[in-house]
């Protein structure tokens, strides 16, 4: 139970969660229409939250939503909230569904009101050992859209994907479009090869959107540019997955996970083979840094 939020925001109340309710009509619940966003806190100061509303409008031009708020009225929200929930690692959950209409049409109407809705998640700071010994991965069909730069509630894809990966007995899935590396099933794919960072392009050649631009992505490029190591944003065929030296898997909660395994074979080439690399405890070390200093740090 330690980890439910209490008091959460529901169209202009704050409320315990156990009160919040919506209507069984909203086009969130019944269609997933709806756009969310995860903002992570480290004492009281958000990571990139300007990069994350920015994200957040354009999933909302991308679905034709109005912002139902202004970044000041983000901001007082995420704010009341913080004070409301008090912790460490926290993140911000939000979520803008196009609400709810008297009738189940899939025709979008005006004049209705969004429903707004956001939460405090308490997340457990990473343990290094834990994250150091790595994860195992598995190759998925992407099977997804071509749309996946809208971070969208509707996420039955990406659970059925995630779900292949359990089954499996492995803790996430890489996706694999035609041959070429998108992202993980909740997070973005870096390989390292030869002293140089490699990561997919967030707009495919086709102009099709095949990953979510995650605003960890840009982070791990800014910090590793920033420190001199070479970073390529390029197509990866799901071969070069097999002779890259590393892979990882990054995102806001899990930040720079280290992928061990790939379909049962360890990653990278001899001694270092199976083992988290030495880039990735070089820009590991450069992101909590990034971190501790934004803790410490006194603006939002
Ligand atoms: C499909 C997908 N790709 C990538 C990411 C990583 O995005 P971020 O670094 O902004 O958390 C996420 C995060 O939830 C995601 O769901």
């Amino acid at each position: 139970m330690n980890n439910l939020p209490n008091i959460v925001y529901l169209n202009g109340s704050y409320l315990p969660v156990e009160e919040a309710q919506i209507s069984v009509m909203d086009r969130g619940f019944l269609f997933g229409d709806s756009v969310y966003e995860v903002v992570p806190v480290f004492g009281n100061n958000l990571l990139r939250v300007d990069e994350h509303l920015t994200r957040l409008q354009n999933s909302l031009n991308r679905v034709s939503m109005v912002n139902p708020l202004n970044s000041k009225e983000w901001a007082e929200i995420f704010s009341q909230l913080l004070n409301k929930n008090q912790g460490e690692d926290r993140a911000i959950y939000l979520q803008v569904s196009r609400g709810a209409y008297p009738v189940r049409d899939l025709s979008i109407k005006e004049n209705y009101p969004a429903t707004v809705f956001a939460m405090i998640l308490q997340v457990t700071p990473p343990d290094m050992e834990v994250v150091s010994a790595g994860i195992s991965v598995i190759t998925v069909d992407d099977f997804r859209w071509h749309a996946c730069d809208i971070k969208s509630t509707s996420l039955i894809a990406n659970v059925m994907l995630k779900q292949q990966a359990r089954v499996a007995n492995v803790e996430d899935a890489i996706l694999i479009r035609k041959g070429m590396v998108t992202e993980g099933t909740a997070s973005n794919v870096f390989l390292v090869k030869d002293g140089i960072i490699l990561t997919p392009p967030t707009v495919h050649a086709t102009g099709n959107q095949l990953l979510l631009p995650g605003i960890t992505r840009d982070l791990v490029i800014e910090i590793a540019e920033k420190n001199t190591i070479v970073v390529q944003q390029r197509e990866i065929k799901e071969t070069e997955l097999y002779s890259a030296d590393e892979i990882w898997m990054t995102s806001s909660t899990r930040e720079i996970a280290p992928v061990i395994r790939l379909n049962g074979e360890a990653v990278g080439v001899g001694m270092d083979a199976g083992v988290a690399g030495e880039m990735w405890k070089r820009v590991m070390d450069l992101y909590q840094q990034h971190k501790l200093l934004l803790r410490s740090s006194n603006e939002q």
